[in-house]
């Protein structure tokens, strides 16, 4: 079954095409990151805008590299949120406007599903499972007991963990997306240098204003804000970078260990945009019970998660409604 996936909740307009779940044919993506860039973060009109110019071609290109014409989709599907309303409608509309035009089935997919998917992918499924969704909007901790099914353990009760990165990221004068810049300055760094602190959240849940507003102040100063003059050298932002970056990735390494015991769970799977953290990655090489990550491309956001996920889903519950709306939250997804 060939399956065109179309992603564009955020800043990347994505397409791919894959074969009954697993087999990439193409994954193409276009990223708006570097106009964003000059914003400090995502402005939802603007990356509504690009999608509008790069939607069709992206497409075009994914059928092309996948050596199919569009007659040869069995299945189109987008992701329906959550995310940014005017960015996820262009790309649900487009796959329902292929899907009503072509006479092929639909479903919408949920994002935050799709990254936790990709980490299952290429690797083995074993289940139950914990997924961890470590992204620039979502935070969370879900025990899974098949693909498509799922309970929320933990999320973040203040900022997402990727948008802490990219907060810090912008306190240390570094450009937008801010995870990668604080993970190459933090490997200069030493970690110990800082004492940071967890933040005290119930249970399995997550908190990162706490240790964000600590390293502002550090940096800026008490009266500072984000756009004042730092107050540190260059030693010390490598310090902070590598010591912040310990601090929440450990966090996030127990309370999946944690969960994952507690739940009965025979595997982790982590996705999402900081899953592309090496550090991260190393932490879980070594936990007592198997963990798997996507491969990098399929780390950030993408089609082929999009396209993988709808497979499986498709054979479980059978095809949208075109009407099936867009959602920005995750509950509603
Ligand atoms: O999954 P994603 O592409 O989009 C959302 O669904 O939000 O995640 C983007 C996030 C950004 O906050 C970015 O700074 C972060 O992932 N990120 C990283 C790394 N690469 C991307 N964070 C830490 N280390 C990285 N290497
Ligand atoms: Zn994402």
């Amino acid at each position: 079954m060939l399956v065109l996936g179309i992603e564009s909740t955020c800043d990347e307009t994505a397409a791919a095409v894959v074969e009954d779940g697993k087999v990439i044919l193409s994954n193409v993506i276009r990223s708006q990151a570097e106009v964003h860039a000059q914003y400090g973060g995502v402005f939802p009109e603007v990356a509504a805008r690009l999608h509008v110019d790069a939607l069709l071609p992206v497409i075009e290109e994914a059928l092309k590299e996948a050596k199919i014409k569009p007659e040869d989709i069995d299945l189109i599907a987008a992701a329906r949120g959550p995310g940014l309303m005017g960015a996820i409608l262009l790309g649900l509309n487009a796959a329902k406007t292929l899907a009503l035009s072509l006479n092929k089935p639909f479903v919408g997919i949920n994002h935050v599903e799709a990254h936790i998917y990709a980490a299952m992918m290429n690797n083995p499924l074993l289940l139950p499972a914990l997924g961890v969704v470590v992204s620039g909007g979502h935070t969370l901790l879900l025990r899974v007991d098949k693909i498509g099914t799922y309970e929320i353990i933990g999320t973040t009760i203040d900022d997402a963990i990727g948008e802490a990165f990219d907060k810090i990221a912008s306190i240390l004068d570094l450009p937008y997306p801010g995870g990668p810049h604080i993970e190459k300055l933090a490997k200069k760094g030493n970690p110990l240098t800082y004492n940071f602190k967890r933040a005290k959240a119930p249970d399995f849940n997550f908190s990162f204003s706490g240790l964000k507003t600590k390293i502002l102040y550090l940096v800026k100063g008490q009266k500072g804000s984000r756009k004042s003059p730092s107050l540190i050298g260059m030693t010390e932002k490598k310090d902070i970078a590598a010591a912040f970056q310990k601090t929440v990735l450990e966090d996030v390494l127990d309370k999946a260990l944690r969960a994952a015991l507690k739940y009965s769970c025979r595997a982790i799977y982590v996705g999402g945009g900081v899953s592309n953290n090496e550090y991260l990655r190393k932490l879980f090489k070594e936990t007592p019970i198997p963990s798997f990550f996507p491969s990098k491309p399929l780390s950030l956001d993408n089609g082929a998660m999009i396209a993988g996920l709808a497979y499986f889903q498709f054979k479980e519950k059978s095809g949208d409604s075109l009407n099936l709306p867009a959602v920005a939250s995750f509950k509603a997804c």
